[in-house]
């Protein structure tokens, strides 16, 4: 199945901050994945997305025009601090600010326990889109030592709103994307999964403030996607490039698995790895 899509360009505008990559594209994203399910029997128990980081995508599957109509949804990330901060706001017990200044920055950085703060001021006025990457007014011409993103604070907000009207589960993923809570709180199969993991050889921009290193395996991680679907679940990656070489030879991998690009913004692409035996829809 093929998508053509117009090419969608994604431009950091610095004072609204940053709110994760896939602020702009996160409804496309949606919009393929609902159309990818549409008129598919499978009785799927969950959307599963393990690398939810600011909820580009996510929130476009809760609710809205393109949201997924299953069970539950199901929300995780490794950085605890993002997950209390989309925890706290969801039950009215963290209300984002509409500015920082250098020194709460560093504050809060130097201060390390996870926290809501932590996790927003930590995305949202990072340099180069990095975790913690450096007080991003300082990057601007000239310099400031206060920022402003009313506009971000407040869709965090409308966020956190939808978080209350779904049946989301939060979870942080002290081990990550393959803690089993993942799989087992919707089914071993039949659970629909959205990865959008540290992009392959750019894993440096990713903190793993629980591990306190920036690093991620890609090999290990598409041999977890490829095990997913083979075991029935429908599972959606967002990369730059293809599984690196040793997915497809891996002993315990399926030869009914597959991987197939069904969107591509001339950068960043959507493959869906999806089990022949469950595929009866027509091209
Ligand atoms: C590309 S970002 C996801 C962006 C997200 N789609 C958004 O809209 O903001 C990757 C996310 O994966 C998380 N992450 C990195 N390594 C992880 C791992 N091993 N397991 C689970 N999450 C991880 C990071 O904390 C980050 O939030």
């Amino acid at each position: 199945m093929k998508f053509s899509v117009a090419l969608v360009c994604v431009k950091k505008k610095i004072m609204t901050g940053y709110n994760g990559g896939k602020q702009k594209i996160g409804k496309k994203i949606a919009q393929v994945m609902r159309d990818y399910v549409a008129g598919d029997p499978t009785p799927y128990l969950a959307y599963v997305e393990p690398f939810v980081g600011m909820m580009g995508v996510f929130r476009h599957v809760i609710s809205g025009d393109f949201a997924l109509s299953v069970p539950s949804f199901i929300a995780g990330d490794i950085n605890e601090s993002v997950i209390k901060m989309w925890t706290e706001a969801r039950d009215g017990l963290f209300i984002p600010p509409n500015e920082c200044s250098l020194e709460t920055y560093l504050e809060v950085k130097e201060a390390r326990a996870p926290s809501a703060l932590r996790g927003f001021i930590g995305h949202q006025v990072t340099f180069r889109n990095q975790y913690f990457g450096g007080f991003e007014g300082l990057y601007l011409n000239p310099p400031r030592d206060v920022l402003y993103f009313k506009s971000a604070s407040n869709r965090v907000i409308d966020i956190a709103t939808s978080l209350r009207n779904a049946p989301v589960h939060l979870y942080h993923s002290k081990k990550g994307y393959d803690d089993p809570v993942f799989t087992t709180l919707g089914g071993v199969k039949n659970n629909i999964i959205y990865c959008d993991p540290p992009y392959r050889g750019r894993s440096s921009f990713y903190f793993d403030e629980h591990n306190n290193r920036r690093s991620f395996d890609s090999l290990k991680f598409w041999k977890w996607c490829d095990s997913l679907a083979t075991r029935g679940n429908l599972v959606f990656v967002s990369e730059y490039s293809p599984p690196p070489d040793g997915v497809a030879s891996d002993a315990s991998a399926s030869p009914v698995a597959f991987l197939e690009e069904v969107w591509s913004n001339g950068k960043e692409k959507l493959f869906v790895l999806d089990d022949v035996s469950r595929r009866n829809r027509p091209n």
